[in-house]
């Protein structure tokens, strides 16, 4: 049983939380994305700068709102790979800080096993082995979830993330950032009017890949589409090209997550990253998968998107087997999740030996 104070800074949310196990104590999130909205995305030098001015005061206040002090904290963790470097290392650094300062174990966490542990939030009950569907700004992956750290990654897109496709398609349709709720909110409201294309990975040998997916088609498809109604000067059905755009996605990553679960003879699909959050996705995947006997799990909608306390939820897990990283740890612009065990040193290897290794 471990109590974690989590920090995440990977991205544009400066979020600190405090996790005993799977029981969320405290979850704070600062986010940036009104400050990024003005330049249409996330300015890495800006978010590091916006990291740095909110993270003392998350900190304290994550304490205050769990109600504990440090004695109660048995381990300090923050992501330390994939994001944006200077961000990253806003986080790594004041965990590391608080790690020495109060004696306590580090733990560096990979963002993605976090959004694959936001499910066990909601779920505490859940272990593997299941199939993760994660789809974020900068990820699109079908992952088989073997153990706590060991992980096959059976699927992935091939250009954008799914994320990055509404992102893109919302700019271009001059929605603003971040365009994934925007999109949402509007496909609720429209009709899918539109056939477009899903995107399929030829093979080599003919066919196509089941797992794997491609959005940057379907993004230049929209793009026609929007340059052909307005060359008809017609006044442009935002909402109905908006429902058609969301359920292609849809449609295509709930066809690959199911195709992947039943090849694999998984009967549980547990879906992370800001993506999850969307209606469109949840209603497709949910009635397949019913059709399937397949369960389906979504992480309530504060915890799909970027969190710390889905980074406390892995580095409990972690913790609780023995798993602590170097203080000497750096950060990772790219690490897959497969290699997420190159992030630890096993039992015996406390806080004091770190000290002592590093010196
Ligand atoms: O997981 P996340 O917060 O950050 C990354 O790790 O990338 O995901 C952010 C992404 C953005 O691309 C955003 O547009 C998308 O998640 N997103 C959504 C929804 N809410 C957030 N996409 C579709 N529908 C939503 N409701
Ligand atoms: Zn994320």
């Amino acid at each position: 049983m471990s109590t974690v104070l989590a920090i995440e800074t990977s991205c544009d949310e400066t979020a600190v939380a405090v996790v005993k196990n799977r029981q969320v104590c405290s979850s704070i999130i600062n986010s940036q994305i009104p400050v990024h909205r003005q330049y249409g995305g996330v300015v890495p030098e800006v978010a590091s700068r916006q990291h740095l001015e909110s993270i003392n005061q998350g900190i304290a206040e994550a304490l205050k709102q769990a109600q504990l002090d440090w004695t109660a904290i048995d381990g300090i963790a923050a992501t330390c790979a994939p994001g944006l470097v200077g961000a990253l290392l806003v986080g790594i650094t004041a965990a590391k800080t608080l790690a020495l300062l109060h004696q306590k174990p580090f733990l560096g966490v990979h963002h993605l096993e976090g959004h694959i542990y936001a499910n066990c939030l909601s779920e505490p009950s859940l272990e593997p082995p299941f199939l993760s569907l994660l789809v974020s700004g900068g990820h699109t992956s079908l992952i088989y979830v073997k153990d706590c750290g060991v992980y096959e990654t059976l699927g992935e897109t091939r250009d954008d993330a799914a994320g990055e496709a509404f992102d893109k398609v919302a700019r271009l349709l001059k929605l603003g950032y971040p365009g994934g709720p925007i999109i949402d909110q509007l496909a609720q409201e429209g009709t899918q009017t539109f056939d477009l294309p899903e995107g399929k990975v030829s093979l080599p040998q003919g066919g196509y890949h089941r797992y794997d997916s491609s959005f940057s088609g379907l993004k230049t498809a929209v793009l026609r589409l929007v340059q052909q109604l307005e060359r008809d000067s017609q006044p442009l059905p935002i909402k109905d090209v908006a429902a058609s755009f969301q359920n292609t996605v849809a449609r295509a990553l709930t066809k690959r997550a199911i195709a992947c679960a039943l090849d694999y003879g998984l009967n549980t699909i547990a879906v992370g990253g800001g993506v999850a959050a969307n209606s469109g996705l949840r209603s497709h995947l949910f009635s397949a998968a019913s059709q399937h006997n397949l369960k389906v799990l979504f992480p309530p909608l504060k915890f799909c998107t970027d969190n710390a306390a889905m980074i406390g939820c892995a580095a409990a897990d972690h913790l609780n087997r023995g798993h602590t990283s170097p203080l000497t740890l750096g950060v990772h612009s790219r690490l897959s999740v497969t290699e997420v065990m190159q992030l630890y040193q096993h039992q015996g290897s406390g806080v004091r030996d770190q000290m002592n290794k590093k010196i």
